[in-house]
């Protein structure tokens, strides 16, 4: 589908849950349990999101997407509606040790781990308790299962993990994932700028060293760019600095069940009561149509940094 300013929206990123078996430092807003979308529900929205709008991808986010039983059963379900092209997952890892098998027997091929430091303490102390070496296990485990497109998204922290970006670009030579740095987007009004540190300079610090060779943006438009540094793939995603809002592509769905039309700024559409409605198939299908089209409508032209409030990346999926 085409917003008001012309921008192609094909991507959809869905949050299926609001749980998460962490309490990331950056990432602490309290979060109630809700009702959440079931599988039928989630594979409803998405056919009709591919067939009548033309989306072609969908990222499953959280909270935390592994923590869902059902999950191979939704990647499974997705993978087989005929026009998507990508089903994908950003997740924390801590189960893909466990999982990665049965997610890449249900069609995932593409995972992004987050990940924000290599050093166990750190990473215990940023996460409130996580194991670090659950979630390398899990990025091997991707590939021995033969999800080949690995990424992983460590949050830039000045002063915290700074002193980390050669480590990571080791790893990801090492272990052929790409790494991204993303800037830390600031959720409330308090933490503001706390731990700005941007991802230009780490650009031009890890370019001193040795060159860098640009990389094409990824086939469905995602906002890194991207480099090849020495054998190693690294890409920087800067949402403050260099907002790219201009090529945004996505909405969004909430664990809930409402569409999102911006991370940051938008306005929400809820589905779940025309899901539930009780209407026939085809009644049911054009109520989700007309709700797309106006949750399209509500994306801004680039979002609004003075906006009032906390917003919760934990409901979002980031
Ligand atoms: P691919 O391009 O499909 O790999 O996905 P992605 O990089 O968009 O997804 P991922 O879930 O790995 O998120 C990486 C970072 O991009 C996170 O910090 C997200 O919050 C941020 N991000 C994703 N979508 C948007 C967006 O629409 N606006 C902004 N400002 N940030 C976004
Ligand atoms: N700023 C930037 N990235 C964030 N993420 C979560 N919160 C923030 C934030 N405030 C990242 C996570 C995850 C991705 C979905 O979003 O690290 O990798």
């Amino acid at each position: 589908m085409i917003d008001r300013f012309g921008r192609r929206v094909t991507y959809l990123r869905v949050s299926l849950t609001n749980r998460c078996q962490l309490a990331c430092t950056y990432c602490t807003l309290p979060e109630e349990p809700r009702t959440v979308m079931q599988a039928d529900e989630v594979e409803r929205i998405m056919r009709v999101a591919s067939e009548r709008l033309g989306f072609r991808k969908v990222r499953l986010t959280g909270g935390e997407p592994t923590l869902r039983r059902d999950l191979p059963e939704i990647v499974a379900r997705l993978d087989a509606l005929p026009g998507i092209r990508e089903v994908a997952l950003t997740t924390n890892g801590l189960l893909l040790a466990k999982r990665a098998g049965e997610l890449a027997e249900a069609g995932l091929r593409t995972v992004n781990i987050s990940c924000d430091s290599l050093d166990p303490e750190r990473f215990a102390e940023l996460t409130g308790g996580g194991r670090l070496d659950q979630v390398l296990e899990g990025l091997t485990a991707c590939r021995e299962a033969g999800i080949e497109n690995r990424k992983l998204n460590v949050v830039l922290l000045g002063g915290v993990n700074e002193g980390e970006i050669e480590a990571f670009v080791d790893l990801a030579r090492r272990e052929q994932v790409e790494v991204r740095f993303i800037e830390h987007m600031p959720m409330d009004a308090e933490r503001t700028g706390k731990w700005r540190l941007s991802p230009r300079d780490v650009l031009k610090r890890v370019a001193s060293k040795r060159g860098l060779v640009p990389l094409p943006t990824s086939a469905d438009g995602g906002p890194a760019e991207r480099f090849e540094v020495d054998g190693a793939r690294i890409g920087f995603i800067h949402a403050m600095s260099n907002p790219f809002c201009d090529r945004c592509n996505r909405l969004r769905i909430t664990a809930e069940g409402r569409i999102r039309s911006c991370l940051l700024t938008g306005g929400e559409v809820d589905l779940l009561a025309a899901l539930r409605s009780g209407h026939d198939d085809e009644r049911i299908d054009a109520d989700l149509v007309a709700l797309f089209e106006e949750a399209a409508d509500l994306k801004p032209p680039i979002y609004d940094l003075q906006r009032e409030g906390g917003i919760s990346m934990r409901a979002i999926g980031g």
